[in-house]
């Protein structure tokens, strides 16, 4: 088995905050993610699938449909929104941490993955913190 894996960008802004909780708990929980007027991250999106090499072509998957389709499916979707009240995908009821969102990108891509397997949704929200999600 391999594995390729194409890498997406988008930027996004968005708020963890809990509304029964106080301003000051807010902040201690989610630090600057719980900033009153929105904040916003760098993503660094990176969509791995796994399959065998074609013996005529060689890959796995033709990796430029791929990014067409992590594009129309999930740039779109994502690039320059509010995470918290633009995003179709994204219920309004859960926290858009990057922990939830590697999850809700997976439900909203793996239908349209064709001739190969999705193995790992994993995105960065800073240079120093990523989540990965491998579909369990
Ligand atoms: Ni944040």
């Amino acid at each position: 088995m391999v594995y390729i894996t194409r890498k997406e960008r988008f930027n996004a802004a968005h708020k963890l905050w809990v509304k029964s909780w106080t301003e000051e708990k807010n902040l201690e929980i989610f630090g600057k993610c719980a900033n009153k007027n929105w904040h916003g991250h760098n993503y660094d999106l990176f969509v791995t699938v796994k399959g065998k090499p074609d013996p005529l072509t060689g890959f796995i998957v033709d990796v430029k449909k791929l990014s067409k389709v992590i594009k129309d499916k999930i740039i779109e979707e994502l690039d320059h929104k509010n995470l918290n009240i633009d995003v179709s995908f994204i219920p309004e009821n859960v926290q858009p941490t990057t922990e939830v969102l590697v999850m809700l990108i997976w439900e909203q891509l793996s239908p349209y993955i064709e001739g190969c397997e999705l193995h790992c949704i994993k995105l960065y929200e800073t240079e120093n913190i990523y989540a990965e999600y491998y579909g369990e």
